[in-house]
């Protein structure tokens, strides 16, 4: 039997240059060796985003994003979180088993925390439930599908961890393999993307480059990219430039190599290196957007894609919980 790789991507804003190289390449490559499934966490980005409109075209973004990047739906199961329904049901049974000092230190949670004391806040505030509890949905959703490998960003590894020690305090419970234990795996060289301000490309820093802009905002994006107050004259270091940094995740080795050497030379300034940029940017992405604009244009064929991927996930996601009901004693 194959193993199974899985992972999830939040649907609350744009899809970005970040969640292409972080999260859907990765998870792709993957997709050749190992069963797959790949979702739209939906219910997660329900903490944050409140407004339906948004909710459901992020959705529909992600799920296009998904398929205009070479997912092939005939082999990987594409779906909602929130058409499994035993995903909650599994998340309401890991509860049990987890610690609230365990959420306590999860970095996301904490870092809200923080700030709140920061500013003079309550440390409660703005802290919903679904924040609090959001690495057990995480837990079960890699769980439920009895995930071998979890293609994430270096930010999400905790929440993988939590999900093993969540897994692993179930199956000492009982004594046998309940649950699989999943592993992450982390793209050492793509884990972290520069944004616009050098900072990791995320949404909550407001520093990314969408996937899917029409070529002239797209280069005006590139062009706002922060840069140091070096003159066009004076020889730059490529290796501390984010400019660079990106650059390197599109370009051929031997255009990384002119570039770099046009950075040692100096007589280059920053638009130029940008103007770069933009190109091998535009090149790559191009041709991923114009099958994202086809597959946008028929949003019905769009939600059947994912209306098929969750009657192919459901009955897997059904054994796995029946399999946890019935170790617990509560199936009679
Ligand atoms: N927390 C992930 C993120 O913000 C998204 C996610 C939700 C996920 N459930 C998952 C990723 C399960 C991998 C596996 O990027």
């Amino acid at each position: 039997m194959k193993k199974i790789s899985l992972t999830g991507i939040k649907p609350t804003g744009d899809l970005h240059i970040g969640n292409y190289f972080g999260a859907i390449k990765p998870a792709l490559e993957l997709a050749k060796e190992y069963d797959a499934r790949y979702f739209i966490a939906d219910y997660h980005a329900l903490n944050t985003v409140k407004d339906p409109k948004e909710l459901n075209s992020a959705i529909r973004q992600v799920a296009a994003g998904w398929l205009a990047s070479g997912l092939d739906p005939d082999k990987v199961i594409l779906y909602r979180q929130s058409s499994i329904p035993e995903v909650f049901e599994l998340t309401t049974m890991l509860m049990a088993f987890t610690s609230k000092g365990l959420m306590n230190r999860a970095h996301a949670y904490k870092a809200a925390v923080q700030a709140n004391n920061e500013s003079g806040h309550d440390p409660d505030a703005g802290i919903n439930m679904g924040l609090f509890t959001y690495p057990v949905l995480m837990a079960a959703d890699i769980i439920i599908f009895d995930s071998d490998v979890v293609p994430v960003g270096k930010d999400q590894v905790q929440h993988i961890e939590m999900a093993q020690d969540i897994a692993q305090s179930i199956n000492a419970n009982y004594g046998k393999e309940i649950l699989k234990v999943p592993q992450a795996v982390v793209q050492e060289n793509v884990a972290v993307v520069p944004g616009l301000d050098g900072r990791k490309m995320s949404k909550s820093y407001n520093n990314v480059i969408p996937l899917f802009l029409p070529e002239k905002q797209l280069r005006k994006t590139i062009m706002r990219i922060v840069t140091n107050s070096q003159s066009v004259e004076e020889p730059k270091d490529p290796s501390v430039c984010q400019i660079f940094q990106l650059y390197k995740l599109f370009a051929e080795t031997s255009e990384q190599d002119a570039l770099a050497s046009r950075y040692q030379a100096g007589g280059m300034g920053w638009g130029e290196a940008k103007e770069e940029l933009f190109h091998v940017v535009n090149r790559c992405i191009a041709p991923v957007k114009e099958r994202y604009d086809a597959i946008m244009a028929d949003i019905p064929s769009l939600d059947k894609i994912l209306e098929e991927g969750a009657g192919k996930a459901r009955p897997i996601a059904a054994a796995t919980v029946r399999r946890f009901r019935k170790a617990a004693g509560v199936d009679l």
